[in-house]
């Protein structure tokens, strides 16, 4: 995947409905955009008054606030502070952790949320066509094990990707509190 290219495609691109559905769950105002991108969803939160942490290993844009923090490195070496985040958002993210690393960074997801945050976000299933990054329903619910989830949802259509490619998507979407 050039994410370059995927960024510059979804540069003008809505807020996740995802996220604004799990704002309603959400106290206090520190957000991580896990995996970034062009910034949709962090503009959208800073706009709803969130100080947010963008991470991402590709910049291709950013934003202007004192409330806003680019931290333009990979997944596997952002340093999780504990206790630190109100809300962790990976939109079509959290599957692009590298295999080797995902336990020690989903560990550092899980630590560097508040008690009481909210994750939200999605994974890709079994059958979607980009089966490397897939895991199962049962997966999925065993990485969240501790918290309550507040909205799981398995889909599965075909609809073409950012790049025109069509492609077909098992989505699991959940939206949990620690
Ligand atoms: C599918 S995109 C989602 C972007 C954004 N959340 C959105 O929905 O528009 C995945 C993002 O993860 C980033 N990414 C992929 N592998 C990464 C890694 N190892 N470390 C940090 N960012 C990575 C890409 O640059 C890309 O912006």
């Amino acid at each position: 995947m050039d994410w370059k290219v995927y960024q510059q495609k979804t540069q003008n691109r809505n807020p996740s409905k995802l996220l604004e559905e799990a704002l309603q769950y959400v106290n206090g105002k520190n957000a991580l955009d896990f995996g970034a991108g062009a910034l949709a969803d962090s503009r959208y939160l800073l706009n709803k008054g969130f100080s947010v942490t963008a991470l991402d290993s590709t910049a291709m844009t950013s934003l202007e606030s004192p409330r806003f923090v680019h931290a333009i490195t990979p997944f596997e070496k952002y340093i999780f502070i504990p206790h630190s985040f109100d809300l962790i958002h990976g939109r079509l993210s959290f599957p692009f952790v590298p295999s080797k690393y995902f336990n020690e960074v989903w560990n550092g997801i899980r630590s560097s949320l508040k008690h009481g945050g909210i994750i939200t976000g999605e994974f890709f299933g079994p059958k979607d066509t980009w089966t490397q990054l897939s895991i199962s329903e049962q997966d999925v619910y065993a990485l969240f094990v501790g918290f309550e989830i507040l909205k799981f949802e398995a889909r599965e259509y075909d609809k073409e990707d950012s790049q025109g490619r069509m492609k077909h998507w098992h989505v699991f979407s959940l939206i949990a509190r620690k």
